[in-house]
C-alpha cells in the first residue's frame, strides 16, 4: 500500500477477481460439479428485465450446467436501509415466482429466505467478532447504500457485510456471481474464512472449515431504464419481467429517445437509443448493430415497435409460466418450504462445524 495508491490497488484486485473467474467459467464447463454457487436478492419490489438480463439468466445457466446452486430470498436484508418492511409476504412470493418462471428449478436450485434457517444468522456471532468498526466503516458498498438510504448508519447496515458472508459459507459456497459493485462483501467474506480459519481451523481440524469463495464477475452488458438512466423502480423507469404486454407497450412508447430519425448504435454519443437497440439485441440473440442497419431511418417509432416486439415475444412464455405459478400459493409454500427445510440442514452441520472448532461442541464431545 506504501507504493501503489489506494485506487491502483483496488483495480489490480478487480483484474485479479477477473482473471479468476474467466478460469472458472473456463473449468465450469467440464466440472460443474465441484462449484456450489450461493447468490441472493432482497424483496423489496418486482424484478425488471435488467434484473433478467443481468443475473437470473445466469443462474440458470450455472444450474443447467450442473452447479449446485444455492439462492438466498434476503428477507432481513431488506431492513438495512429502510424502516419496516413493507409488504413483505407478497414480495417474497413475487420473487419466488420470478425465479421460478424464467426457469430455476427447485430440485436443482435450492431457495430459501434468511428468516427460516436460524443457524445461517447464528453464524453472525463469531464472524462479527473477526472484523473490525474501520474495515466496515470502508467498506465502499456500504458507504454508497449508506449515503443513497439517507438514514444515519444503524448497527445492521454496519455489519450487513459479515451477514452476507454468513449467507456464502453457511452452505461452504466456492461462487458467487456478482456485479462489481458487490466484489467488496466477497472481498470480507474471504478475510472473515481466512480468520475464522487462523483463530480456530487449524487448532483443532485438518482442513479449513470454509473455503475460500471466489467471484463469478458477469460479463452481461448493463440495460438502462427506458429514460436512459440507471433501471431502478423508484424510478419508474423499469420493465418488470411479470408487465403485461400492453404495459410493457406503453413503457417503450414513452421512453427518450433523440431526434435524429436515422437509427445508429453509437453508445456514446447516443445513449438513450443505443439501449434501446442493446434491448432489442438480448432479446433477439442478435447484435445492436444489425438492428440499428435495420431499422435506419425508420426512426424512434419503428425502433420502439421491434423493441416492443421482441420484449414482449421474450417474456410471454416467462409471464404465461407467471400466472400459472401465482394461481397456486400453496405450491410456493410447498418450494419454499422444501428449501428452507435444506437449508436448515446444511446451516446447522456447519454451525456444530464452527462450534467443534470453538471448543463449544459440549454435547458432541
Ligand atoms: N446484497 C445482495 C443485493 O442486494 C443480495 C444478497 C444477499 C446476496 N446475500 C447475498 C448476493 C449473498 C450474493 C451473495 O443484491
Amino acid at each position: 500500500m506504501d507504493v501503489e495508491t489506494a485506487s491502483e490497488s483496488e483495480s489490480s484486485s478487480y483484474d485479479a477477481a477477473q482473471r479468476r473467474s474467466r478460469q472458472i467459467e473456463a473449468d465450469l464447463a467440464g466440472d460443474a460439479g465441484r462449484y456450489r454457487m450461493l447468490t441472493g436478492d432482497r424483496p423489496t419490489g418486482r424484478l425488471h428485465i435488467g434484473h433478467y438480463f443481468g443475473s437470473l439468466a445466469n443462474r440458470v445457466r450455472l444450474q443447467e450446467l450442473g452447479v449446485d446452486s444455492w439462492i438466498v430470498i434476503a428477507d432481513y436484508q431488506v431492513i438495512t436501509d429502510r424502516d419496516g418492511v413493507g409488504p413483505i409476504r407478497e414480495r417474497v412470493l413475487s420473487l419466488l415466482v420470478d425465479y421460478l418462471a424464467v426457469g430455476l428449478d427447485p430440485a436443482r436450485s435450492t431457495i430459501f429466505t434468511h428468516s427460516a434457517v436460524p443457524a445461517l444468522n447464528q453464524l453472525m456471532l463469531p464472524f462479527l467478532s473477526l472484523v473490525t468498526d474501520s474495515e466496515l466503516r470502508r467498506n465502499p458498498t456500504v458507504k454508497s447504500e449508506l449515503a443513497a438510504s439517507q438514514r444515519p448508519m444503524s448497527g445492521l447496515m454496519l455489519t450487513y457485510p459479515v451477514h452476507q458472508a454468513a449467507d456464502i459459507l453457511f452452505c461452504k459456497a466456492n461462487v458467487v456471481p456478482v456485479g462489481k459493485d458487490q466484489l467488496p462483501h466477497l472481498e470480507q467474506t474471504r478475510v472473515v474464512a481466512r480468520r475464522f480459519d487462523e483463530t480456530y481451523g487449524r487448532g483443532s481440524l485438518k482442513a479449513p472449515v470454509f473455503p475460500q469463495p471466489d467471484a463469478l464477475l458477469s460479463e452481461a452488458p448493463n440495460i438502462l431504464g427506458t429514460d436512459g438512466t440507471k433501471m431502478s423502480k423508484s424510478r419508474g423507469n423499469t420493465i418488470e419481467i411479470g408487465m403485461t404486454a400492453d404495459a410493457t407497450a406503453k413503457i417503450i412508447k414513452r421512453a427518450v429517445t433523440d431526434s435524429d430519425r436515422n437509427i445508429t448504435y453509437d453508445p456514446q454519443g447516443r445513449p438513450e437509443v443505443a439501449n434501446l437497440l442493446l434491448l432489442a439485441a438480448l432479446c433477439t440473440g442478435r447484435t445492436p448493430q444489425s438492428w440499428a442497419d435495420e431499422i435506419g431511418d425508420g426512426g424512434a417509432g419503428r425502433l420502439k415497435a421491434v423493441v416492443t416486439e421482441a420484449v414482449n415475444s421474450t417474456f410471454a412464455p416467462i409471464r404465461e409460466r407467471r400466472a400459472e405459478l401465482e394461481a397456486d400459493p400453496g405450491h410456493l409454500l410447498r418450494v419454499l418450504a422444501e428449501g428452507n427445510a435444506r437449508a436448515n440442514a446444511v446451516a446447522e452441520a456447519t454451525l456444530d462445524e464452527v462450534r467443534e472448532a470453538m471448543g463449544m461442541a459440549y454435547d458432541l464431545a
